[in-house]
């Protein structure tokens, strides 16, 4: 739910977040879409003023002393009433056609002023969350990450934010008519305001609850059909052969049918505030005019009911947009309630890149583990208990142990995701979290399943470096080392061949030659590689333990090893078991002390 301290927060979130120099211009932004609305006040003005005119014209009377002060003020006095008329009618209708376009102007900026600040604000829930370490970035659903920094953000920006500056605007319109209808013509005043504000409160309280209700669900049920329609796509296989797409289908569409009727509500509310207050400005004219002729001679009458149409012709159109805005808005809020948690969240705004981009290590580094000790945040059991270990500079460094046993938490200790509450970790002298976080580039990390971008074979290796940018040479290097020759020459258009999602499908051994390919291109002087526990055949096995070998010499390689074949041509093993060493050295040494070794 995001209730009313949570707006408030997050203004203040914003407010604080842009620089003083913004915050006058924001300002300045407003108040010309505040005072743009006193022109609309004297076009309205003059067009009483054309009413009254062309009444005693036509009865060839003489106008009131009143008007012919102002027609003198303005010098037109000694004009035929014909003429008095066009000019005046011409320059009122030319004030409301130019407040029209500043207006629309004005707000075009607005809307483009927080397109600009949606995508600065999700940058920085994304970065604060990089910054927060790997465990944060798990305690969100995917689908709700997701939406909270894209979609979310642009419905909190503008559909929040810009629109109620836009909704400042057109209140002050509001307000300025009725202060200047009722220096004018006092009872036409209090009739439309009558009239108006009971149409208008009747729309804020039924009609806009309404709205913020659907925007809520709509958002949360948007996050659901997500995570379903994802769901279907990744069990595509087991959904396949057990033959039961109907049956998931049918489910989707089940979730699918609250939220489309959600949207239609959304999209109708809109359309009876239109025809509603329609019916409330026929209704208000004729109330009017029935008051204005029976109270007024004809003359005030005739310029009083141009002042209420004129006015009323702006009138309504403005009362029209604040009911659509606070439609807008309170739908939005529903929908932004995600994002604004997320803000709220985060400590650190900076989005900036990182000073000193270099590795850490200019040679293969030592790796070094004192006493360490792990436990992750949500859970009691200690992972990692008293681990102590060293990898020499340019080792082939293994780590094996049963499935569960801390293999992948060691490995993310030495990538600096996680910190130990016990001991210390250094490469080279220097803990991985705090290098990470002077911008430095610690290890190179192959994970098991090596995710592909949708992007060229090329971009896949060269990680982060445009184009234009890649290396040729070190790239045709990285490619051979990683045994993928063969991989690139059958593709139709070699490294520029689009892989990934939207590309080439590349197999599970392929890709992991991809990620050797990334630690091979990235210079990277220490790498990390988790090795695929699925089953391969004996040539895939034999490509990635040759990319493994071609690591040598030019890193220190720590691998999580999964097979015999990698293990016995490690330089050094470390065997864990229950998150503990049990045994560490060479191969042999490893073998005699842990017993079914041979079968793992
Ligand atoms: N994010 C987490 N939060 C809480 N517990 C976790 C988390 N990740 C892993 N664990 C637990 O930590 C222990 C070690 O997990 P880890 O993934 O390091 O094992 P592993 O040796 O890599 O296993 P495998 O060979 O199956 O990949 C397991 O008991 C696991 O349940
Ligand atoms: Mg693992």
């Amino acid at each position: 739910m995001t209730g009313k301290s949570d707006l408030l927060s997050i203004t203040r979130v914003f407010i604080q977040r842009i620089g003083i120099h913004e915050k006058q211009r924001l300002l300045l932004l407003i108040l010309t879409q505040v005072l743009v609305n006193l022109i609309d006040l004297i076009g309205i003005g003059l067009l009483g003023l054309v009413g009254a005119i062309t009444v005693a014209g036509i009865q060839s009377q003489s106008t009131s002393p009143t008007i012919q002060t102002i027609l003198s003020t303005i010098g037109l006095e000694n004009k035929s009433f014909q003429m008095q008329v066009s000019i005046l009618a011409i320059v009122a209708t030319s004030l409301l056609v130019s407040r029209t376009f500043i207006s629309l102007y004005l707000s075009r900026r607005t809307f483009l002023y927080f397109a600009l600040k949606s995508i600065l604000f999700s940058q920085s829930i994304l970065q604060d969350t990089f910054r927060k370490g790997f465990e944060s970035s798990r305690s969100t659903s995917t689908q709700g990450f997701i939406y909270s920094t894209t979609s979310g953000c642009d419905v909190l920006m503008i559909g929040v934010f810009a629109q109620s500056t836009v909704l400042v605007s057109d209140i002050a319109l509001l307000i300025f008519m009725g202060i200047g209808v009722f220096i004018l013509q006092p009872a036409t005043a209090l009739v439309s305001m009558m009239i108006f504000g009971s149409a208008g409160a009747y729309m804020h309280l039924v009609l806009n609850k309404k709205s913020k209700l659907l925007g809520q669900s709509g958002a949360a049920q948007a996050v659901i059909n997500g995570r379903k329609v994802q769901e279907l796509l990744g069990s595509f296989r087991e959904i396949y052969t057990a033959n039961k797409s109907f049956e998931f289908i049918t489910e989707i569409s089940k979730t699918r049918k609250a939220s489309t009727d959600n949207q239609a509500e959304i999209n109708y509310l809109p359309i009876v505030n239109k025809y509603f207050l329609e019916t409330t400005l026929l209704v208000g004219a004729l109330s009017v005019s029935a008051i204005e002729f029976v109270l007024n001679d004809a003359e005030t009458a005739i310029s009083g009911l141009a002042v209420f149409l004129a006015a009323g012709s702006r009138i309504a159109p403005a009362l029209l947009r604040v009911q659509q805005n606070l439609l807008n808005i309170r739908n939005s809020l529903g929908g932004a309630g995600p994002t604004i948690s997320k803000l709220l969240e985060v400590d650190n705004f900076d989005f900036r890149k990182p000073q000193n981009q270099k590795n850490l290590a200019a040679s293969p580094p030592q790796v070094r583990f004192e006493a360490v000790s792990f436990t992750y945040q949500n859970s009691k059991d200690q992972v990692i208990s008293n681990v102590t270990f060293k990898v020499g500079a340019g080792e082939t460094f293994a780590i094996s142990g049963p499935s569960g046993s801390g293999k992948t938490t060691l490995v993310d200790l030495m990538l600096g995701l996680v910190s130990p509450q016990q001991g210390f970790i250094e490469i080279d002298g220097v803990n991985p979290r705090a290098s990470i976080e002077d911008g430095l580039v610690t290890a190179s990390y192959v994970p098991q399943e090596v995710q592909l971008l949708s992007a060229s074979f090329m971009e896949n290796i060269a990680l982060g470096v445009p184009t234009s940018e890649v290396d040729l040479a070190k790239l045709s290097m990285a490619i051979e080392n990683a045994q993928l020759g063969d991989v690139v020459t059958s593709l139709s258009e070699g490294v520029e061949t689009k892989i990934g999602e939207e590309g080439v499908l590349l197999s599970g051994g392929q890709k992991q030659r991809v990620g050797i390919a990334r630690a091979l291109y990235s210079d990277a002087k220490l790498i990390i590689l988790d090795e695929p526990t699925s089953a391969l055949d004996g040539e895939t096995e034999g490509f990635i333990a040759t990319a493994i070998e071609s690591l040598r010499g030019s890193a220190t390689v720590v691998v999580i090893a999964h097979r015999l074949n990698t293990l016995k041509n490690v330089d050094k093993l470390l065997y864990i078991v229950n998150g503990s060493i049990a045994a560490q050295g060479s191969f042999e040494e490893v073998r005699n002390k842990i017993p079914n070794f041979d079968y793992l």
